[in-house]
Parts: structure tokens; sequence; C-alpha cells
């Protein structure tokens, strides 16, 4: 197994409008294992995975995929959404929504092949979505929504997996289903990240966590992580990081650290 971690997090800060919602955030995320990342409510979760994709401009730092710049490696990347991001009243059917994570390593003129129609069957099938391949996603009860999320991020073939609360609002049936997909994602190789909301199932589910608020509050053995004084760092310590940090941001009089 190499040593080169899937995602590497160096020194990372990222403000909307001025506002640091991520500061200094340092962490691996290594090849073959769960990760999860756990925090309170509007710890920076997932401006975190969001970061990762590049989907935002940095204040500080950089993110690494696989050892190379994160941008050249973003086909290397899967992204479930948090649910509440995603339009499920959009007119697009559960196989069209698996086939769109083929098409991202397609030329503009190609279509999908029959390779691609047979990764994108796989993957419904893993997920136990084929009979629902027609269906529009309004149609869908919230757990199948997700195993549909779930599916086009399989039929991507990534290295690197992140998924914003895949565990929210579905049944612990669906859940344990989902895990044991992704436990075999990681086991194959690849490099999973979880923002999870429940702390009770955190060193159940995971090996390593990551326990953030704004700041990194604690990292590494899931178990570990989760003891009590750290929990408590992390969530009753909000205002009092928030402020401390804007009063930082204050003295230096600028939000960028690396200029
Ligand atoms: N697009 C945005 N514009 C301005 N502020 C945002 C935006 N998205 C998130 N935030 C704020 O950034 C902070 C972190 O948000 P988020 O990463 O979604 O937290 P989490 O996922 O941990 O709940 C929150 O205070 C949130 O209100
Ligand atoms: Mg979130």
């Amino acid at each position: 197994m190499s040593e080169t971690p899937g995602v590497e997090i160096h020194d990372l800060s990222v403000s909307y409008s001025h506002r640091p919602v991520l500061w200094a955030v340092d962490c691996d995320f290594s090849f073959a294992e769960i990760t999860a990342i756990v925090g309170p409510n509007g710890a920076g979760k997932s401006t975190l995975l969001k970061s990762i994709l590049g989907f935002l401009p940095l204040s500080s730092g950089y993110v690494k995929i696989d050892g190379a710049d994160a941008a050249e490696q973003l086909s290397q990347v899967a992204y479930v959404p948090q649910r509440e991001e995603v339009d499920w009243d959009f007119p697009v059917s559960v196989r069209e929504v698996v086939m769109m994570a083929r098409y991202a390593g397609l030329p503009f003129y190609k279509r999908p092949g029959r390779e691609d129609k047979e990764v994108v069957q796989n993957a419904l099938a893993q997920v136990g979505m084929e009979e629902h391949a027609s269906k529009q996603i309004s149609q869908l009860s919230g757990g199948q929504q997700q195993r549909v999320f779930l599916a086009r991020a399989l039929a991507q073939q990534a290295k690197v997996y992140l998924l914003d609360e895949p565990f929210a609002g579905i049944d612990i049936t669906t859940e344990r289903k989902m895990l044991s997909i992704l436990e075999d994602l990681a086991a194959s190789g690849a490099a999973v990240v979880c923002v999870h909301h429940d702390l009770n199932t955190v060193s159940q589910y995971f090996h390593t966590a990551l326990l953030l608020n704004v700041r990194k509050v604690a990292f590494g053995p899931a178990a570990e992580v989760l003891s009590q004084e750290n929990i408590l760092k992390a969530y009753s310590g909000q205002p009092r990081t928030l402020n401390e940090v804007a009063e930082r941001l204050k003295q230096r009089q600028f939000i960028k650290r690396e200029d």
C-alpha cells in the first residue's frame, strides 16, 4: 500500500465573506481507510469537503490528492453532496444520475459506451436500485435517493470518496448496507471520507476521525478522538472559537495567512 495519503490537507483556511469557517486545518485521509468528519452544526464539515473538491477559494494552505495538485485529480474524487443541497425535483431518471459519473471522463463528442452502461448497471445493483433505474429521482424515498447518489459515486470508480452525511435520514438497514459498501471500497484501497452526524456510531463505523470546529479539535483513531474532553471542546466552545479566530484576524488585519 502506498504511503502517499489519499487526501493531504495542509494549513487550510477558508472564509465566507471574510468570516473564517475553517482555520489552519492539517490532516491526511489515508487510502484503504474510512474516516469520519464530525463536529457541531456550522463547524465547517461540508466546507471542508467542498474545499477538497476545489469549489471554494482558499485563504491559506493547499490540498493534495494522491500526492498531486487537487485540481489535476478531480476525476479521481467522487462526491456525494449533503441531501439538502440536491434539487430532488430535477427531472432526471435514476439511471441518468448514475450515468453522469461516466460523462466526466468522456470527451464532449463521445457518448457512453457498453462499458459505461455496464458500470452503471453494476453500481445500481450494488446499492439494490436496479429495478428503479427508470424512475425519476423525485419519485424515490429519501433512503433510495441516498443509495442512487452512492451508486453515482461508485460508478465514477475513483480513488477518493467524499460523502456528506450519507446516512442522514435513512433507516438502519439501509445504513448498514451502505456502510458495508463503503467498507468494501476502503478494503479495495480507496480513501473514504464521510461527514457523520451520529457520535454514537463513529468508533464502530470508522477507522479514523477528524473532530472539527472551525479548527481541528482532534484527529486520529476514532475511539481516541471521541474522548469526553475532545467532545466538550468541540461542542461547547463554538462561539469562543469563532470569536478567538475573528480576534486574531482583526489583529493581523488580513484574511490570508500566507501572503
Ligand atoms: N455559501 C455560503 N455563504 C456564506 N456562509 C456559508 C456558506 N456556506 C456555509 N456557510 C457558513 O459557513 C459555516 C460552515 O458551514 P458548513 O461547512 O456547511 O458547516 P457544517 O457542514 O459543519 O454544518 C456556517 O456558519 C455556515 O453558515
Ligand atoms: Mg454540512
